[in-house]
């Protein structure tokens, strides 16, 4: 327990991270996937340590608590500003300046259960004497701003819960099989987030009465609600999604990089003096596959035949892959994004670009532009050349991206219909050439 001074200085967060990931399906328990050169679980730790709790207990599947305490240290090393803090990357942070150096709190690591309520009453179990008030949080919402765990523990009373919660945006039908049966007011709902707060001795009793009566309840509002707690909610944040399925954890990668372009808008500044360019190519070549819907220059292309390939098979964003490591001298597809990478199997090419374009950011260098020529028969580029030089560029943040395409007049594997071929050129310059 420490910082006592902090708004949760009395309140504990208790990160459930047990889960197994069915549906992320990446090979390892979700928590333990890796996001943007860490794991889902050291950018949650980010979010909870910027918020101050007194405690912080964080459950984990049976046989992970060494990797999950390797992974605490590495978020508390980042915290406490021997590497980058992150206060400095989260502009909504609720600490002062000058507390970026105080220690992170501490973690303690207890192993979770086969559901999700066992594993938040395995977190419950190790709280510390003094804490109050408890904050339960998925681990899987990685992204969730510092603010809202200080907003929900802000708000939490005797008797009442608190949990963050969106608008719902779509429209909603009740269905039964087939058939749409009625409409459903959308203004009565929200979608609930975590963290979930609520006094720690109700809680406590609620979780107690659900297990003795063998209940099993999907969060913590409806559990602590059905032991006659009230729940209130606070709004909550759209960067606090749940990483659920392969395209969420595309969507956070997308966040997160989406934070490096300024730091690229800023190095495509024209700069005075000598600049070093560095040039660089990538060649990529795919069969057509017997079946499935084709995935090219970060389009999808309705009945055209699809490519085989280790992830997508988008062949025009992989040679740009290779254009960019190759031009920056550091390494190629295969090293960043191949099999050794189980967690990039089936990603979108968009994915391999926009982590690209963070690796040659980390490594200092700007991208200046990229030239792709396809070849092949089809499908035909030219209706949508925009599309495909619109989609390449913001994958990689904004740099120009130039498309164009040619058939082979017949010759070779191209000419004869069996895949397509990939050429692309890249320039690099260092970022900061003084
Ligand atoms: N969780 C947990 N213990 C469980 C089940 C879930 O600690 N027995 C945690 C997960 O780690 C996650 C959060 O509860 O942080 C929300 O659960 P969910 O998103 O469903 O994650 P998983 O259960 O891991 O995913 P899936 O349902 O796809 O297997
Ligand atoms: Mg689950």
């Amino acid at each position: 327990m420490n910082d006592f001074s902090s708004p949760l200085a009395r309140t504990a967060v208790i990160i459930v991270a047990a889960g197994s990931g069915t549906r992320l399906a990446a090979g390892a328990p979700k928590a333990f996937v890796a996001l943007d050169g860490r794991t889902i679980l050291e950018h949650a730790l980010d979010g909870v340590f910027a918020a101050a709790p007194a405690q912080v207990v964080l459950v984990v599947p049976a046989g992970r608590e060494a990797e999950a305490q390797a992974i605490v240290r590495a978020a508390q090393t980042t915290f406490t500003g021997r590497e980058s803090p992150p206060s400095e990357a989260r502009k909504d942070n609720p600490r002062p300046a000058s507390d970026e150096k105080s220690p992170a709190p501490a973690v303690g690591v207890v192993v979770g259960g086969d559901t999700r309520q066992r594993s938040v009453a395995a977190g419950l179990a190790a709280l510390a004497d003094g804490i109050d008030t408890v904050l339960v949080h998925d681990a899987a919402r990685a992204l969730t701003p510092p603010a809202q765990f200080v907003a929900v523990a802000t708000a939490v009373r005797p008797g009442t819960g608190v949990i963050p919660a969106l608008p719902v945006v779509d429209t909603l039908k009740r269905v039964h099989g087939e058939d749409v049966v009625a409409p459903v007011d959308r203004a009565e709902l929200a979608a609930a987030q975590t963290p979930q707060g609520f006094p720690r001795a109700e809680l406590v009793a609620a979780y107690a009465q659900a297990a003795e009566q063998g209940v099993d309840y999907t969060d913590d509002a409806a559990l602590f609600a059905a032991a006659r707690g009230a729940v209130h909610h606070v709004l909550g944040s759209e960067e606090a999604f749940k990483i659920t399925t392969p395209h969420d954890l595309e969507r956070a990668r997308m966040i997160l990089s989406a934070a490096s372009v300024p730091v690229l808008r800023q190095a495509q500044q024209p700069v005075a003096g000598p600049v070093f360019l560095r040039v660089g190519i990538g060649t990529d070549v795919h069969a057509f596959a017997s079946d499935g819907t084709l995935r090219l220059a970060g389009l999808d292309w309705p009945g055209e035949p699809a490519l085989e390939g280790h992830s997508d098979g988008d062949a025009v964003a992989h040679a740009i892959v290779d254009a960019l490591l190759g031009a920056a001298g550091l390494g190629d597809i295969g090293q960043h994004f191949g099999t050794a990478h189980p967690e990039y199997a089936g990603a979108h090419g968009d994915v391999f670009l926009a982590r690209t374009a963070e690796i040659l950011a980390e490594a200092g260098f700007a991208i200046g532009n990229v030239s792709v020529q396809f070849q092949g028969n089809r499908p035909r580029f030219s209706a949508r050349r925009h599309a495909a030089e619109q989609a390449l560029s913001a994958a990689l943040g904004g740099v120009p991206v130039a498309v164009s395409a040619t058939t082979t007049d017949g010759l070779g594997f191209p000419g004869r219909g069996e895949g397509i071929a990939v050429t692309a050129v890249a320039l690099v310059y260092p970022a900061d050439p003084r």
